[in-house]
């Protein structure tokens, strides 16, 4: 215990699947003191972020605010309020993620029917309708937007228009898609959406935005039994996340006040780039560092078509140690990436470019570190070819 003292993290360059780099400015804000969670001031601070994460994704729900807890937090919230024993709902799962959302609705007690895409595939809209008719009745459509285990992003709007169409809710996950990429909810039409404030809004770990639209706070109301998780029941959550200046908070639980700060202060900034210009960095930096991967002589997991801009996979070439490149680029230059999950462990590599963590010296160190790292250990890749090959679309006029 005597050697035990402050901790002071290592300097490091976030490039995995989350967190990604937290900006000084979000830093500084969570260091501010610390104000009540009913204070008049904290209030009206909500009363910003409600209307900066509507900003975020693009609707008009009333029922859009930041749940205190990561975003597997959001996905149990989304299920636990719209989803009763007994209900069958169809969960697509095409990587990790979707293969949580069966858990979710089987501890339920309700019954999920899975429609399966292979990993690094996108989600098929043809198997979903084909569920879709095969159990007309389905309370819910569930899928995961942009799955950070394979990189591959889905096409929400069709999947939430099929839903519409077959009556059923729409619950998508935007953990990792909200903020990099278009996720206009009221446009698709979707019901719940949750995500994460350590992604694409760069934002520290530990908060879950989730917006509910109409259709789904009908359905919250018609509930016959009553919400299984007392935390997450968002009728009582409702009371104290109310609208309206002076509207009458009550206390439900203590507010991650400082979090929130932060999480304001990153929302301000995304406000402040534009979301527009936002989805272009995420774009542009994605394609250039895909370039030089491809320039180097290694090949992305996904193609063009259905590729996540914030999480590329990368294919580990053969015979290559994949842990000791990862625990060489941590070691050497501090940077962070991830590994496979699943049936993709040990295959590939995964590179976030998300929220501040997707800029040109991001893309443009992580390709020369892992052309020096390869070189090192005696892979065959291309020198000198993947940093031109990035430039060239980073700064093409
Ligand atoms: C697509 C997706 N959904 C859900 C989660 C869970 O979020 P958290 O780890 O914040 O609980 C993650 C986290 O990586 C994710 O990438």
């Amino acid at each position: 215990m005597e050697s035990i003292s402050s901790f002071s993290p290592p300097r490091r360059i976030l490039m995995g699947p989350g967190p990604s780099d937290v900006h000084p400015r979000v830093l500084q804000a969570m260091a501010r003191p610390t104000i009540g969670h009913l204070d008049p001031a904290f209030v009206d601070m909500m009363d910003q972020v409600k209307a900066l994460l509507r900003y975020a994704f693009q609707t008009e729900n009333a029922l859009t605010l930041p749940v205190s807890a990561p975003g597997s937090a959001g996905m149990e919230t989304c299920f636990v309020n719209l989803i009763e024993p007994g209900d069958t709902v169809i969960v697509c799962q095409n990587g990790v993620f979707g293969g949580r959302m069966k858990e979710n609705v089987r501890r339920l007690g309700a019954d999920p029917v899975m429609v399966e895409n292979a990993w690094g595939e996108a989600v098929d809209p043809a198997r979903v309708e084909d569920a879709l008719k095969a159990n007309p009745g389905a309370k819910a459509l569930a899928f995961v937007h942009g799955e950070t285990s394979t990189g591959v992003l889905s096409d929400a709007e069709t999947l939430c228009a099929l839903a519409a169409r077959h009556d059923a809710l729409c619950i998508v996950d935007t953990v990792t898609s909200l903020g990099g990429v278009p996720v206009p909810v009221d446009k698709w039409g979707a019901d719940a959406v949750y995500s994460g404030s350590q992604k694409s809004l760069s934002c520290a770990p530990g908060i879950s935005p989730v917006t509910f639209g109409e259709r789904a706070v009908a359905a919250i109301r018609a509930r016959k039994t009553p919400v299984q998780s007392w935390f997450l029941d968002l009728t009582l959550i409702m009371n104290y996340w109310t609208d309206g200046a002076g509207a009458a908070r009550s206390y439900h639980h203590t507010a991650p006040v400082n979090a929130l700060y932060g999480l304001h202060e990153s929302l301000v900034m995304l406000r402040q780039e534009g979301i527009e210009n936002c989805w272009s960095r995420h774009r542009r930096n994605s394609d250039a560092l895909r370039a030089g991967f491809r320039a180097m002589g290694l090949e992305p997991l996904v193609g063009e078509g259905s590729h996540l801009p914030q999480l590329t996979t990368l294919k580990v070439p053969e015979g290559v140690d994949e842990p000791l490149v990862r625990r060489l680029l941590l070691e050497n230059y501090g940077i962070e990436i991830g590994g496979g999950l699943g049936s993709l462990a040990g295959k590939v590599w995964r590179i976030g470019l998300m929220g501040q963590s997707s800029s040109p010296a991001h893309v443009t160190l992580c390709l020369s570190a892992m052309e020096g790292t390869l070189r090192d250990i005696g892979a065959n890749v291309s020198d000198g070819t993947a940093v031109p090959a990035a430039q060239a679309i980073l700064f093409e006029s």
